[in-house]
């Protein structure tokens, strides 16, 4: 009897071991996917990539992004192999990220926040590529930027990286709490608040010194206000909980709601985090260093 029974075992144990296989792969392939869209979604891809007000497509190209170097439109980056970008690989996603290079070789404009993005982890970069690739490819031709001389020439943008460009990933700060590390991260590699709250040069670079200290001339002609702990000039009066709590609802210490661009980074971004990662941020928030500075009048 033993004869007959032990292949029956074998098989039926090989069967088994094999089923766990493919669910525990199935389950890694579901886990990765969430995250993904957690860093996805903290980092507002579809706030530029998807044309909201005009009810567009998930990744099917954005509005209008108007900024003193020109108006600029977040392509179609929708697995769509021709029109999106269906065909890249990993690394070529990677690449893009963290170097603001297409597969072909142009340099990206730096609209698109790739000098915050380049600080994200690999582990991240291959998640947020997984879960893009997992949504609906979007038939639709990316529109064309609008640029006036001397942004229009994408050489440029070269020297505008050799100037501008400190390639990542983020090194943790040995002298730093863990939720100050993970704070630093969420703002400078994901959320990317700086490449709206601090200030540019000429050039369109941030000023690395005026680090979230305001921005007279943001996207869309915005003003931007200083976010450092200065309590004249910037968010000093706010305690740790009002900055957790705005992130989350959008309301202000003052009863007032973030309007603009803001409400978009609320809505779609922070509010969605996790109440861990909120507090890190305004932990990483608190500790900036304080700079007193009103903004300056616009210049247009
Ligand atoms: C503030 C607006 C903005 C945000 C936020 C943004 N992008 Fe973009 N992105 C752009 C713009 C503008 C371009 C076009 C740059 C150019 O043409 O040089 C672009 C280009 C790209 C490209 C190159 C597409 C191609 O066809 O070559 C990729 C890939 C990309 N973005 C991915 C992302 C991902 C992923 C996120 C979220 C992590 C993101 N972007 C967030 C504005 C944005
Ligand atoms: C796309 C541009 C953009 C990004 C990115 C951005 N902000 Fe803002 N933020 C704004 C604008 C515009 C306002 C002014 C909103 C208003 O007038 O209601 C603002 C206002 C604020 C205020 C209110 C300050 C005050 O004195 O009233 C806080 C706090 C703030 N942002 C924090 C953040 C943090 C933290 C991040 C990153 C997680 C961030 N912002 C990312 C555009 C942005």
């Amino acid at each position: 009897m033993f004869h007959i029974g032990r292949p029956v075992f074998v098989v039926a144990a090989f069967g088994t071991l094999f089923a766990a296989t493919v669910m525990s792969a199935a389950a890694a392939d579901t886990a990765a996917l969430e995250r993904g869209k957690y860093i996805f979604d903290a980092s507002g891809c579809a706030n530029c990539h998807t044309d909201r007000a005009k009810k567009g497509p998930l990744l099917g190209g954005g509005a209008a992004i108007k900024t003193p170097f020109g108006t600029f439109y977040g392509p179609n980056i929708s697995p769509h192999p021709e029109r999106g970008i269906g065909k890249w690989s990993e690394a070529q996603f990677i690449r893009a990220m963290r170097k603001g290079v297409s597969p072909g070789g142009r340099h990206y404009y730096p609209a698109f926040p790739y000098a915050s993005f380049t600080l994200m982890t690999d582990g991240d970069l291959k998640d947020l590529k997984a879960y893009i690739f997992s949504l609906p490819p979007i038939d639709r031709q990316s529109p064309k930027q609008e640029l006036g001389f001397p942004y229009n020439i994408r050489a440029g943008v070269w020297l505008w990286k050799t100037l501008y460009l400190e390639e990542g990933p983020y090194k943790s700060k040995a002298d730093k709490s863990a939720e100050w590390n993970r704070g630093a991260y969420l703002v400078e590699a994901l959320t990317h608040c700086g490449e709206c709250h601090t200030p540019r040069t000429a050039l369109g670079g941030m000023k690395r010194s005026l680090w979230l200290a305001g921005n007279a001339q943001g996207p869309d002609n915005e003003r931007i206000p200083n976010i450092t702990p200065d309590s004249g000039t910037g968010i000093g009066k706010w305690s740790l909980e009002e900055i957790i709590d705005s992130l989350e609802t959008g309301t202000l210490p003052d009863g007032d709601e973030f309007g603009s661009l803001m409400a978009d980074v609320v809505t779609h971004g922070t509010a969605k985090l996790t109440a861990a990662d909120r507090r890190a941020i305004a932990v990483y928030l608190k500790a900036l260093p304080a700079i007193q500075r009103s903004l300056p009048k616009p210049t247009k």
